[in-house]
């Protein structure tokens, strides 16, 4: 049997694919042919149950699909999207594709893409804009467009007037259905467009290539159901579903007997986990107990909503051992009229209070944050509440925004009276305050001994290693190769705003590790 013949044999199209675009014929999109997604159905929220799927497994006619076929995945966005991304480079695998990051090499090109501001969108059009005349020189090559922004009616119908080119789009929903898309889009003369505005089942054992061997993403829930008025993640992710315990708790053991050192458990609003698990009182406090029993290292969580942040988690986190002493907890905004108008469902003094029983709890801990600045007719007055209650928290560092209006959410449909300068100017004043207190936390830091996990070589320089300390703050030091994967304990020599440079230190040197 001939390559040719063997493809075929799978249903593996391979006529080229050149030939196919010139006949294209897209009126069928717009006749509808084909469910367009739709922001409107991702908002609602059935009481159907959630069903859950153990029995996954790569159809037979797809296996060897991808032999002689190169994949490269680019993601943009969060850390859920960059699991997506390991869970797509399992199923790439599972199909005898092999790996390349070179884009002159690649048969099938993917973008992993986020809706959360325009600029996450628009640098995924400009990738678009690059790939045209790859796609020109290279007519089989098969590019993809998936994550939060396929599920976007609007960008599904920018792709098909402008970008029609590409092969494929599917959304967040339906990551498990990527064999039997491959083949579609291997057979089909059309885009092939898959995209469930209705959020899908939980689906175990899906295939995954975790990016390292020291850390690991692990899902403990999809979806988000706060809807925050300024906020698309509720329609691209759909209602909140827990992973159940038993899952959970086998992967992580899995990843410790692979000898993995630090797990992130993930999720859009990690504290409504179980919330949604009938005839279960399960929550992310007692997830966090169960997993702290398992003999791995570090433990982390993110993203936490403050809502939800209850007194059982504080105190199981303030146990401390495996369960780090670092919280990344979004407060937006520090003026109580903003958060109103956000629906983040709680006032400043609540969060000052949630921030002071953390603190009581573990009173060394490290904060972290996300603001929006500039939020529809946010006034001056409201945005020094936020500069006050950055140094009030006195948080280790943030992520700031300049708010970005989503099509389809409440605040897109808010007038706004605040000019884009002065938005500016806030965010620049804001991040100055930001990275001074960065430097200020970092500078505590000078001569303490610390315990980092290993990564590998600095970007910067390979002679010298980087790693990260249990609150998540980047080391730099000089030390042999064979530490790399493990915990050592570093002298602090030298504080940057963003980094800390180090010794490494011999048991017999440490007297104090914080
Ligand atoms: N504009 C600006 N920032 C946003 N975020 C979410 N939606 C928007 C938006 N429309 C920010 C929030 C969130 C983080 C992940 O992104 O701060 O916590
Ligand atoms: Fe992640 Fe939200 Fe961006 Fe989607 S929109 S990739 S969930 S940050």
């Amino acid at each position: 049997m001939n390559e040719k013949q063997r493809l075929e044999s799978q249903n593996v199209q391979t006529e080229n694919p050149a030939d196919k675009k010139s006949e294209k014929d897209y009126s069928k999109y717009f006749q509808g042919v084909y469910v367009p997604p739709s922001l409107q159905d991702a908002k609602k929220r059935g009481k159907e149950e959630v069903q859950y799927h153990k029995d996954f497994a790569i159809p037979d006619e797809f296996r060897g699909m991808g032999e002689g076929r190169k994949f490269l995945i680019r993601t943009y966005g969060c850390q859920m999207n960059e699991h997506d991304t390991e869970v797509m480079a399992g199923i790439f695998m599972a199909l005898g594709y092999t790996h390349t990051e070179n884009v002159e090499d690649a048969n099938v090109i993917l973008l992993n893409t986020c809706a959360i501001r325009e600029n996450a969108e628009n640098k995924v059009f400009g990738e678009l804009g690059h790939l045209k005349a790859l796609k020109r020189e290279k007519p089989d090559l098969l590019l993809g467009v998936c994550g939060c922004m396929s599920q976007e009616e609007s960008v599904v119908n920018r792709i098909l007037q402008k970008h029609p080119f590409v092969d494929m789009i599917f959304g967040t929903h339906n990551i498990h259905r990527l064999p039997n898309l491959l083949n579609e889009a291997y057979l089909s003369k059309e885009m092939v467009i898959e995209v469930w505005s209705k959020e899908g089942d939980v689906i175990e054992n899906l295939p995954k290539v975790r990016k390292g061997n020291t850390k690991a993403w692990v899902n403990i829930m999809y979806g988000c159901d706060k809807f925050c008025t300024y906020c698309i993640v509720p329609y691209t992710r759909g209602k909140e579903r827990s992973r159940r315990l038993e899952d959970i708790i086998q992967e992580v053991r899995h990843l410790a007997a692979q000898g993995y050192k630090e797990v992130t458990l993930l999720g859009q609003n990690v504290n409504a986990y179980g919330k949604d698990l009938e005839n279960i009182k399960y929550g992310l406090g007692d997830l966090m107990e169960e997993i702290s029993k398992i003999d791995i290292p570090r433990i982390r969580f993110t993203t936490s909503h403050p809502r939800d942040f209850d007194d059982h988690l504080i105190e199981i986190l303030a146990k401390g051992g495996n369960l780090m002493d670092h919280i990344h907890l979004p407060v937006q905004s520090g003026s109580t009229d903003v958060l109103k108008i956000m629906a983040r469902k709680y006032s400043r003094e609540q969060y000052l209070e949630l921030v002071s029983k953390i603190k009581t709890a573990i009173p060394n801990v490290s904060l972290t944050t996300d603001i929006i600045v500039g939020y529809p007719n946010e006034t001056d007055e409201q945005f020094e509440e936020t500069m006050s209650l950055y140094r009030e928290v006195g948080f280790d560092t943030a992520y700031t925004y300049i708010y970005s209006p989503r099509e389809g959410t409440p605040a897109a449909k808010m007038e706004d009276n605040v000019p884009m300068e002065v938005k500016k100017e806030r965010l620049q004043r804001l991040n100055s305050l930001v990275n001074e207190m960065s430097a200020q936390k970092m500078l505590a830091l000078q001569g303490q001994i610390v315990e980092v996990l290993v990564e590998g070589e600095s970007k910067k320089n390979p002679d010298v290693l980087a790693g990260y300390t249990t609150k998540n703050k980047l080391v730099n030091f000089r030390g042999p190769k064979s530490v790399i994967g493990q915990i050592v304990k570093v002298k602090i020599t030298d504080a940057k705003t963003w980094s800390l440079n180090g010794e490494m230190v011999t048991e017999a040197e440490s007297v104090e590790v914080i």
